[in-house]
Protein backbone atom coordinates (compact mmCIF):
# COMPACT_ATOMS: atom_id res chain seq x y z
CA UNK A 1 0.00 0.00 0.00
CA UNK A 2 1.43 3.40 -0.80
CA UNK A 3 1.63 5.61 2.63
CA UNK A 4 3.59 8.49 1.55
CA UNK A 5 5.56 10.34 -1.07
CA UNK A 6 9.49 10.56 -0.46
CA UNK A 7 12.01 12.56 -2.64
CA UNK A 8 14.94 10.48 -3.76
CA UNK A 9 17.31 13.29 -3.68
CA UNK A 10 16.88 15.21 -0.89
CA UNK A 11 14.88 12.72 1.49
CA UNK A 12 11.94 15.05 2.02
CA UNK A 13 8.74 13.20 3.07
CA UNK A 14 5.04 14.43 1.78
CA UNK A 15 1.93 12.92 3.67
CA UNK A 16 0.10 10.75 1.39
CA UNK A 17 -3.23 13.36 2.00
CA UNK A 18 -1.29 15.64 0.86
CA UNK A 19 -3.34 17.57 -2.45
CA UNK A 20 -1.93 18.09 -5.38
CA UNK A 21 1.68 16.58 -4.18
CA UNK A 22 3.39 16.57 -7.83
CA UNK A 23 6.64 17.85 -6.78
CA UNK A 24 9.11 18.08 -4.11
CA UNK A 25 8.58 21.20 -2.19
CA UNK A 26 12.20 21.42 -2.44
CA UNK A 27 12.16 21.72 -6.07
CA UNK A 28 12.75 24.84 -7.75
CA UNK A 29 13.43 26.28 -11.28
CA UNK A 30 17.46 27.23 -9.83
CA UNK A 31 16.87 23.73 -8.47
CA UNK A 32 15.27 21.30 -10.25
CA UNK A 33 17.15 17.87 -9.54
CA UNK A 34 14.65 16.33 -7.37
CA UNK A 35 11.48 13.76 -8.21
CA UNK A 36 9.15 11.92 -5.33
CA UNK A 37 8.75 8.30 -5.55
CA UNK A 38 5.79 6.67 -3.78
CA UNK A 39 6.49 4.90 -0.55
CA UNK A 40 4.83 1.68 -0.17
CA UNK A 41 4.39 -0.42 3.25
CA UNK A 42 4.14 -3.68 3.05
CA UNK A 43 2.52 -5.81 -0.06
CA UNK A 44 1.34 -3.96 -2.90
CA UNK A 45 -2.13 -4.13 -1.56
CA UNK A 46 -5.54 -5.88 -2.56
CA UNK A 47 -6.81 -6.50 -5.73
CA UNK A 48 -10.85 -4.92 -5.36
CA UNK A 49 -12.20 -8.31 -6.78
CA UNK A 50 -10.50 -11.94 -6.86
CA UNK A 51 -10.94 -11.66 -10.79
CA UNK A 52 -8.11 -12.74 -12.66
CA UNK A 53 -6.70 -11.49 -15.23
CA UNK A 54 -9.75 -10.96 -17.33
CA UNK A 55 -9.39 -9.30 -20.62
CA UNK A 56 -12.86 -7.45 -19.98
CA UNK A 57 -11.31 -6.00 -16.34
CA UNK A 58 -10.28 -2.38 -15.70
CA UNK A 59 -7.04 -2.37 -14.20
CA UNK A 60 -7.66 0.79 -12.42
CA UNK A 61 -10.73 -0.71 -10.83
CA UNK A 62 -9.13 -4.56 -10.28
CA UNK A 63 -6.07 -2.36 -8.88
CA UNK A 64 -7.34 0.53 -6.97
CA UNK A 65 -6.64 0.19 -3.47
CA UNK A 66 -2.82 -0.31 -4.74
CA UNK A 67 -2.92 3.13 -6.47
CA UNK A 68 -1.61 6.46 -4.71
CA UNK A 69 -4.51 8.60 -5.58
CA UNK A 70 -6.92 5.91 -4.20
CA UNK A 71 -4.73 6.14 -0.83
CA UNK A 72 -5.00 9.98 -0.90
CA UNK A 73 -8.61 10.03 -1.66
CA UNK A 74 -9.33 7.13 1.11
CA UNK A 75 -7.03 9.40 3.52
CA UNK A 76 -9.76 11.81 3.34
CA UNK A 77 -12.23 9.58 3.99
CA UNK A 78 -13.68 8.44 0.19
CA UNK A 79 -15.18 4.80 0.66
CA UNK A 80 -14.21 2.59 -1.64
CA UNK A 81 -17.33 2.92 -3.53
CA UNK A 82 -16.84 6.31 -4.26
CA UNK A 83 -13.49 5.85 -5.76
CA UNK A 84 -14.89 3.22 -8.15
CA UNK A 85 -17.29 5.19 -9.06
CA UNK A 86 -14.91 7.99 -10.27
CA UNK A 87 -12.76 5.22 -11.73
CA UNK A 88 -15.74 4.65 -13.64
CA UNK A 89 -15.47 8.04 -14.51
CA UNK A 90 -12.53 9.25 -15.33
CA UNK A 91 -10.45 5.50 -16.60
CA UNK A 92 -13.95 4.08 -17.29
CA UNK A 93 -11.91 2.68 -20.42
CA UNK A 94 -8.82 0.66 -19.65
CA UNK A 95 -9.15 -2.82 -20.03
CA UNK A 96 -6.42 -5.38 -19.28
CA UNK A 97 -4.03 -5.60 -22.89
CA UNK A 98 -3.34 -8.89 -24.23
CA UNK A 99 -0.43 -10.74 -23.49
CA UNK A 100 0.59 -13.89 -24.81
CA UNK A 101 3.72 -15.61 -26.38
CA UNK A 102 4.98 -14.87 -29.77
CA UNK A 103 5.80 -18.11 -31.91
CA UNK A 104 6.96 -15.93 -35.23
CA UNK A 105 9.04 -13.76 -32.73
CA UNK A 106 10.51 -16.22 -31.03
CA UNK A 107 11.70 -18.35 -33.96
CA UNK A 108 12.96 -15.05 -35.19
CA UNK A 109 14.92 -14.51 -32.15
CA UNK A 110 15.30 -17.20 -30.28
CA UNK A 111 14.63 -16.87 -26.79
CA UNK A 112 11.10 -17.33 -25.01
CA UNK A 113 9.46 -14.48 -26.05
CA UNK A 114 6.36 -12.83 -23.84
CA UNK A 115 4.42 -10.11 -25.72
CA UNK A 116 2.50 -7.44 -23.53
CA UNK A 117 0.59 -5.86 -26.50
CA UNK A 118 -0.48 -2.05 -25.71
CA UNK A 119 -1.33 -0.88 -29.65
CA UNK A 120 -5.04 -0.90 -28.26
CA UNK A 121 -4.92 0.57 -25.26
CA UNK A 122 -6.96 3.99 -24.23
CA UNK A 123 -4.97 6.43 -27.18
CA UNK A 124 -3.15 3.76 -29.02
CA UNK A 125 -0.35 3.49 -26.09
CA UNK A 126 0.55 2.64 -22.55
CA UNK A 127 0.95 6.69 -22.23
CA UNK A 128 -2.44 7.07 -20.72
CA UNK A 129 -1.96 4.55 -17.21
CA UNK A 130 0.31 7.47 -16.62
CA UNK A 131 -2.09 10.07 -16.95
CA UNK A 132 -5.12 8.25 -15.39
CA UNK A 133 -3.80 8.55 -11.88
CA UNK A 134 -2.87 12.42 -12.16
CA UNK A 135 -6.60 12.57 -13.36
CA UNK A 136 -8.12 10.77 -10.68
CA UNK A 137 -6.06 12.70 -7.97
CA UNK A 138 -7.44 15.61 -9.42
CA UNK A 139 -11.28 14.21 -9.74
CA UNK A 140 -10.59 13.03 -6.23
CA UNK A 141 -9.84 16.31 -4.53
CA UNK A 142 -11.98 18.16 -6.10
CA UNK A 143 -14.98 16.06 -4.95
CA UNK A 144 -13.41 16.73 -1.33
CA UNK A 145 -13.69 20.28 -2.03
CA UNK A 146 -10.05 20.39 -1.84
CA UNK A 147 -9.56 22.28 -5.16
CA UNK A 148 -10.12 25.75 -6.17
CA UNK A 149 -12.06 25.53 -9.85
CA UNK A 150 -10.51 23.30 -12.11
CA UNK A 151 -6.98 24.64 -13.08
CA UNK A 152 -6.40 24.27 -16.57
CA UNK A 153 -4.15 20.92 -17.39
CA UNK A 154 -0.42 21.48 -19.18
CA UNK A 155 0.92 18.76 -21.35
CA UNK A 156 4.58 19.76 -23.21
CA UNK A 157 4.25 16.82 -26.14
CA UNK A 158 3.76 16.46 -29.84
CA UNK A 159 3.29 11.99 -29.59
CA UNK A 160 1.61 9.99 -27.37
CA UNK A 161 1.47 11.34 -24.39
CA UNK A 162 -0.29 14.45 -25.86
CA UNK A 163 -3.21 12.38 -27.36
CA UNK A 164 -3.51 10.46 -24.23
CA UNK A 165 -3.52 13.51 -22.14
CA UNK A 166 -6.02 15.16 -24.84
CA UNK A 167 -8.09 11.68 -24.60
CA UNK A 168 -8.64 11.38 -21.29
CA UNK A 169 -8.95 15.59 -20.60
CA UNK A 170 -11.95 15.25 -22.97
CA UNK A 171 -13.47 12.32 -21.04
CA UNK A 172 -13.32 14.61 -18.05
CA UNK A 173 -13.96 17.43 -19.62
CA UNK A 174 -11.37 19.08 -18.37
CA UNK A 175 -9.35 21.94 -19.85
CA UNK A 176 -6.27 20.94 -21.56
CA UNK A 177 -3.48 23.04 -22.88
CA UNK A 178 -0.86 20.97 -25.51
CA UNK A 179 2.36 22.90 -25.81
CA UNK A 180 4.24 21.47 -29.01
CA UNK A 181 6.93 22.27 -31.35
CA UNK A 182 6.66 24.49 -34.85
CA UNK A 183 7.08 21.37 -36.48
CA UNK A 184 4.44 19.22 -35.18
CA UNK A 185 3.00 17.52 -37.98
CA UNK A 186 -0.70 18.94 -38.77
CA UNK A 187 -2.92 15.70 -38.67
CA UNK A 188 -1.62 14.89 -35.72
CA UNK A 189 -2.97 18.32 -34.48
CA UNK A 190 -6.03 17.99 -35.92
CA UNK A 191 -6.79 14.88 -33.77
CA UNK A 192 -5.67 17.13 -30.33
CA UNK A 193 -8.12 20.00 -32.06
CA UNK A 194 -11.00 17.40 -32.20
CA UNK A 195 -11.05 16.11 -28.83
CA UNK A 196 -11.11 19.98 -27.92
CA UNK A 197 -7.42 20.49 -26.19
CA UNK A 198 -6.26 24.12 -26.75
CA UNK A 199 -2.91 23.42 -28.85
CA UNK A 200 0.17 26.12 -28.72
CA UNK A 201 2.92 25.69 -30.91
CA UNK A 202 6.20 27.15 -29.48
CA UNK A 203 8.67 29.31 -31.31
CA UNK A 204 11.77 29.87 -29.81
CA UNK A 205 12.15 33.61 -28.65
CA UNK A 206 15.19 35.65 -28.28
CA UNK A 207 15.37 36.15 -24.98
CA UNK A 208 14.74 31.76 -24.10
CA UNK A 209 17.50 29.92 -22.43
CA UNK A 210 18.51 26.85 -24.03
CA UNK A 211 16.10 24.19 -23.81
CA UNK A 212 13.05 22.41 -25.89
CA UNK A 213 10.43 25.98 -26.40
CA UNK A 214 7.65 23.90 -25.72
CA UNK A 215 8.91 22.75 -22.48
CA UNK A 216 9.61 26.39 -21.32
CA UNK A 217 5.94 27.06 -21.98
CA UNK A 218 4.62 24.62 -20.32
CA UNK A 219 6.76 25.23 -16.99
CA UNK A 220 5.98 29.02 -17.24
CA UNK A 221 2.11 27.68 -17.72
CA UNK A 222 2.51 25.34 -14.65
CA UNK A 223 4.68 28.01 -12.57
CA UNK A 224 1.63 30.77 -13.71
CA UNK A 225 -1.08 27.56 -12.06
CA UNK A 226 -1.61 24.96 -14.59
CA UNK A 227 -1.48 21.50 -13.22
CA UNK A 228 1.42 19.79 -14.79
CA UNK A 229 -0.25 16.53 -16.68
CA UNK A 230 3.55 15.23 -17.29
CA UNK A 231 4.60 11.74 -17.98
CA UNK A 232 8.13 12.92 -16.63
CA UNK A 233 8.25 11.63 -12.33
CA UNK A 234 9.97 15.14 -11.82
CA UNK A 235 7.10 17.35 -13.42
CA UNK A 236 4.10 15.15 -11.38
CA UNK A 237 4.97 12.06 -9.77
CA UNK A 238 1.72 11.11 -9.56
CA UNK A 239 2.51 9.60 -13.09
CA UNK A 240 4.50 6.77 -11.90
CA UNK A 241 1.76 5.83 -10.24
CA UNK A 242 -1.27 4.40 -12.44
CA UNK A 243 2.20 3.32 -14.80
CA UNK A 244 2.28 0.39 -12.59
CA UNK A 245 -0.70 -1.09 -13.60
CA UNK A 246 0.99 -2.48 -16.71
CA UNK A 247 3.58 -4.42 -14.92
CA UNK A 248 0.92 -5.57 -12.30
CA UNK A 249 -0.99 -6.55 -15.33
CA UNK A 250 1.87 -8.66 -16.84
CA UNK A 251 2.85 -10.17 -13.31
CA UNK A 252 -0.87 -11.39 -12.98
CA UNK A 253 -0.92 -12.50 -16.77
CA UNK A 254 2.48 -14.24 -16.50
CA UNK A 255 1.21 -16.55 -13.61
CA UNK A 256 -2.30 -17.33 -15.27
CA UNK A 257 -0.30 -18.42 -18.23
CA UNK A 258 2.14 -20.65 -15.63
CA UNK A 259 5.21 -19.32 -16.31
CA UNK A 260 7.95 -17.69 -14.16
CA UNK A 261 8.98 -14.47 -16.07
CA UNK A 262 13.03 -14.04 -16.16
CA UNK A 263 13.22 -10.79 -17.78
CA UNK A 264 11.39 -8.12 -19.25
CA UNK A 265 12.87 -5.67 -21.76
CA UNK A 266 11.65 -1.72 -21.83
CA UNK A 267 12.12 0.59 -24.15
CA UNK A 268 12.87 4.35 -22.88
CA UNK A 269 12.60 7.65 -23.21
CA UNK A 270 11.77 9.80 -20.35
CA UNK A 271 12.03 6.84 -18.46
CA UNK A 272 8.47 6.57 -16.63
CA UNK A 273 7.57 3.96 -18.15
CA UNK A 274 10.29 1.71 -17.34
CA UNK A 275 10.36 3.10 -13.44
CA UNK A 276 7.10 2.07 -12.78
CA UNK A 277 7.57 -1.40 -15.06
CA UNK A 278 10.28 -2.02 -12.46
CA UNK A 279 8.55 -0.74 -9.35
CA UNK A 280 6.05 -3.07 -10.39
CA UNK A 281 7.71 -6.23 -10.81
CA UNK A 282 10.55 -6.15 -8.41
CA UNK A 283 13.72 -7.05 -8.48
CA UNK A 284 12.91 -11.13 -9.16
CA UNK A 285 12.40 -10.05 -13.18
CA UNK A 286 15.30 -8.74 -14.71
CA UNK A 287 14.98 -5.12 -15.90
CA UNK A 288 16.62 -4.19 -19.18
CA UNK A 289 16.13 -0.69 -20.31
CA UNK A 290 16.57 -0.12 -24.15
CA UNK A 291 17.48 3.72 -25.34
CA UNK A 292 19.47 3.32 -29.50
CA UNK A 293 22.66 4.46 -30.89
CA UNK A 294 21.24 7.51 -32.00
CA UNK A 295 19.80 9.07 -28.11
CA UNK A 296 21.79 6.79 -25.11
CA UNK A 297 21.87 9.20 -22.28
CA UNK A 298 20.69 6.40 -19.86
CA UNK A 299 23.32 4.02 -20.63
CA UNK A 300 26.02 7.46 -20.24
CA UNK A 301 24.86 8.06 -17.11
CA UNK A 302 25.20 4.75 -15.97
CA UNK A 303 28.57 4.24 -16.84
CA UNK A 304 29.14 7.60 -14.76
CA UNK A 305 27.42 6.60 -11.76
CA UNK A 306 29.47 3.30 -11.19
CA UNK A 307 30.68 2.52 -7.86
CA UNK A 308 29.03 5.75 -6.50
CA UNK A 309 27.10 5.40 -3.53
CA UNK A 310 24.39 8.25 -4.25
CA UNK A 311 24.49 8.69 -7.88
CA UNK A 312 21.35 11.14 -7.09
CA UNK A 313 22.87 13.43 -5.35
CA UNK A 314 24.95 14.43 -8.46
CA UNK A 315 22.13 14.51 -10.63
CA UNK A 316 23.70 17.35 -12.83
CA UNK A 317 27.15 15.91 -13.37
CA UNK A 318 25.50 12.27 -14.59
CA UNK A 319 22.72 12.87 -16.44
CA UNK A 320 23.81 15.42 -19.48
CA UNK A 321 21.41 15.70 -22.63
CA UNK A 322 22.40 13.89 -25.32
CA UNK A 323 23.50 16.34 -28.09
CA UNK A 324 21.98 15.34 -30.93
CA UNK A 325 19.26 12.38 -30.26
CA UNK A 326 18.02 10.62 -33.64
CA UNK A 327 16.93 7.52 -34.65
CA UNK A 328 13.31 6.08 -36.18
CA UNK A 329 12.46 5.21 -32.65
CA UNK A 330 11.13 8.69 -33.12
CA UNK A 331 8.96 8.90 -29.50
CA UNK A 332 12.01 7.95 -27.39
CA UNK A 333 14.42 10.54 -28.42
CA UNK A 334 14.12 12.07 -25.19
CA UNK A 335 17.85 13.91 -24.66
CA UNK A 336 17.48 13.48 -20.84
CA UNK A 337 16.45 10.58 -19.42
CA UNK A 338 14.19 12.39 -16.08
CA UNK A 339 13.16 9.07 -14.53
CA UNK A 340 16.85 8.12 -14.41
CA UNK A 341 16.93 7.58 -10.26
CA UNK A 342 14.25 5.28 -10.64
CA UNK A 343 15.10 3.86 -13.50
CA UNK A 344 18.80 2.46 -12.42
CA UNK A 345 17.81 1.48 -8.87
CA UNK A 346 14.94 -0.51 -10.66
CA UNK A 347 18.12 -1.84 -12.95
CA UNK A 348 20.76 -1.77 -9.94
CA UNK A 349 18.05 -4.21 -8.23
CA UNK A 350 17.11 -6.27 -10.64
CA UNK A 351 20.58 -7.64 -12.45
CA UNK A 352 19.87 -5.79 -14.99
CA UNK A 353 21.43 -2.97 -17.06
CA UNK A 354 21.09 -0.48 -19.98
CA UNK A 355 21.27 -1.86 -23.59
CA UNK A 356 22.04 0.45 -26.46
CA UNK A 357 20.26 -0.99 -29.49
CA UNK A 358 21.64 -0.60 -32.64
CA UNK A 359 19.51 1.43 -35.53
CA UNK A 360 19.39 -1.22 -37.55
CA UNK A 361 18.29 -3.43 -34.92
CA UNK A 362 15.45 -0.59 -34.42
CA UNK A 363 14.45 -0.97 -37.97
CA UNK A 364 14.79 -5.25 -38.23
CA UNK A 365 12.80 -5.35 -35.04
CA UNK A 366 9.38 -2.98 -36.07
CA UNK A 367 9.57 -5.46 -39.80
CA UNK A 368 9.57 -8.53 -37.28
CA UNK A 369 6.89 -7.17 -34.99
CA UNK A 370 4.80 -6.11 -38.10
CA UNK A 371 4.98 -9.09 -39.88
CA UNK A 372 4.07 -11.30 -36.21
CA UNK A 373 0.86 -9.13 -36.34
CA UNK A 374 1.32 -6.24 -33.91
CA UNK A 375 -0.17 -2.87 -35.17
CA UNK A 376 3.16 -1.49 -33.60
CA UNK A 377 5.21 1.61 -34.44
CA UNK A 378 8.56 2.06 -34.48
CA UNK A 379 9.57 3.45 -30.56
CA UNK A 380 6.41 0.76 -29.29
CA UNK A 381 8.83 -1.67 -30.84
CA UNK A 382 12.37 -1.15 -29.48
CA UNK A 383 12.47 -3.12 -26.87
CA UNK A 384 12.33 -6.00 -29.07
CA UNK A 385 15.24 -3.95 -30.49
CA UNK A 386 17.23 -4.16 -27.33
CA UNK A 387 16.38 -8.25 -27.33
CA UNK A 388 17.85 -8.80 -30.82
CA UNK A 389 21.08 -6.36 -29.47
CA UNK A 390 21.54 -8.07 -26.34
CA UNK A 391 22.00 -11.33 -28.80
CA UNK A 392 23.51 -14.18 -27.26
CA UNK A 393 23.90 -12.49 -23.39
CA UNK A 394 20.09 -13.72 -23.52
CA UNK A 395 19.86 -17.31 -22.63
CA UNK A 396 17.97 -19.59 -25.12
CA UNK A 397 16.13 -20.50 -22.13
CA UNK A 398 15.12 -17.53 -20.41
CA UNK A 399 11.76 -16.07 -20.43
CA UNK A 400 12.00 -12.66 -21.71
CA UNK A 401 8.97 -10.17 -22.18
CA UNK A 402 8.65 -7.09 -24.22
CA UNK A 403 5.87 -4.55 -24.73
CA UNK A 404 4.78 -3.11 -28.18
CA UNK A 405 4.11 -0.02 -26.22
CA UNK A 406 2.55 2.17 -28.62
CA UNK A 407 0.26 1.41 -32.15
CA UNK A 408 1.97 2.41 -36.13
CA UNK A 409 0.00 5.86 -37.34
CA UNK A 410 1.93 6.31 -39.87
C1 LIG B 1 5.21 4.08 -27.73
C2 LIG B 1 6.13 4.52 -26.66
N1 LIG B 1 6.86 3.61 -26.02
C3 LIG B 1 7.73 3.95 -25.05
C4 LIG B 1 7.92 5.26 -24.69
C5 LIG B 1 8.90 5.58 -23.60
O1 LIG B 1 8.28 5.93 -22.38
P1 LIG B 1 9.06 6.85 -21.36
O2 LIG B 1 9.17 8.22 -21.98
O3 LIG B 1 8.23 6.86 -20.12
O4 LIG B 1 10.40 6.23 -21.14
C6 LIG B 1 7.20 6.26 -25.34
C7 LIG B 1 7.40 7.68 -24.97
O5 LIG B 1 6.97 8.59 -25.62
C8 LIG B 1 6.27 5.89 -26.35
O6 LIG B 1 5.53 6.80 -27.00
ZN1 LIG C 1 13.71 16.94 -2.96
Amino acid sequence: MVTGLRCAVCGTQVDIATPLAWRCPNATAADPHHVLHLVESGAPGPRTSGAGPDLGANPFVVYGPRLAWWAFAAAHGLTDAQCADLTEEVAGDFRFTPFGSSDPLHDAVGAHLWVKDETGNVAGSHKARHLASILLHLRAAETLGLLDGRPRLAIASCGNAALAAATLASRASWPVDVFVPMWMDDAFGRRLDELGAHIHRCERRADDPPGDPAMLRFREACAAGAIPFSVQGPENAYCLDGGRTIGWEIADQAAAAGIDLDRIVIQVGGGAFAACVGTALGPGIRLDAVQTQGCAPLAATWERMSGLKHPERSWAELMRPWPDPHSAADGILDDETYDWVAVTRALASSGGGPIVATESDVLRAHRLATAAGFAVSVTGSAGLAGVLSAGATIRDDERVAVVMSGVDRS
